[in-house]
């Protein structure tokens, strides 16, 4: 369970996040959604102690984000940030051995090796493993950097925006691996996306950030109504009822 409690990070007298309080079960996977420059992010690296916390308290699994060690919070979760710099002489394989550095501390074991490469076949990458980072498409790259988090193995896994340059066939891929990981490994997913039709599909929660603020909170069939999408993102959206659950349509 990750809990927020009165979380609020501001950043000018004009741009403040929060106070947020806010409980993400365990197990399952939780999407942020809302619009841009809702604060998603800024909650998303918080949680993930990447971001210093102005007020309140934020934990995961039980342990205060600030108060635990990175060393200990890192074998228990892991995130992907929006922006990633990258170092260009790096290969993917390379790049994707840092996820285990939790564990190995550098000096890589058979079972880290073995983490890598599985996580290098869940992202479809085996044929690039040995290519240097700028020496890849935007969405081959993303995939390396969430190769690299998945093989971090933490129950906790933070991912913003992991779609971002993602064609459909790796984007559905990347979702139904992440289902995967909650349902089979019993992992918590926490994930900012912008397609409401992938949230609503993938998704056990979809949380609602509007202007700094959790606006909405529920399942993907509380959540996926017209007059609330509407209202969170400032445009147009209706919703259907499609084969498979509610369609979002806002073209
Ligand atoms: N380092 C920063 N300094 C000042 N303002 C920031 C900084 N990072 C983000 N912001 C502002 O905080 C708000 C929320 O940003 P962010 O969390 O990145 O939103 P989102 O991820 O939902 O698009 C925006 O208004 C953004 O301009
Ligand atoms: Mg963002």
């Amino acid at each position: 369970m990750i809990t927020l409690s009165e979380v609020s990070k501001v950043y000018s007298s004009d741009v403040q996040i929060g106070p947020v309080s806010l409980t993400i079960p365990a197990g399952g996977v939780t999407t942020l959604v809302g619009p841009n420059g809702a604060g998603k992010s800024t909650l998303l690296t918080m949680i993930g102690r990447l971001l210093g916390i102005d007020e309140g308290v934020i934990e995961v699994a039980g342990y205060d984000v600030v108060k635990t060690s990175s060393k200990d919070l890192a074998k228990i979760l892991s995130i992907l940030r929006q922006e990633n710099s990258f170092i260009t002489r790096l290969t993917v394989r390379q790049l994707v051995g840092f996820g285990r550095y939790p564990h190995s501390h550098g000096r890589l074991t058979v079972e880290d090796e073995e983490a890598i490469s599985k996580a290098i076949d869940f992202l479809d990458m085996r044929e690039l493993e040995g290519r240097y980072l700028d020496q890849l498409s935007g969405g081959q790259r993303q995939r390396a950097y969430v190769a690299m988090v998945l093989a971090q193995d933490t129950e906790y896994v933070l991912l913003d925006e992991p779609l971002n340059n993602l064609d459909m066939k790796h984007s559905v891929q990347m979702m139904k691996h992440l289902r995967r990981a909650a349902e089979e490994l019993g992992r918590t997913i926490v994930v900012v996306l912008h397609d409401l039709n992938f949230a609503a599909h993938y998704s056990d929660y979809i949380c609602a950030v509007q202007d700094g603020a959790v606006v909405e909170f529920g399942t993907p069939a509380e959540i996926m109504e017209a007059e609330k999408l509407t209202r969170v993102f400032g445009t147009p959206v209706n919703v259907f009822a499609g084969p498979t659950g509610p369609i979002a349509v806002y073209y």
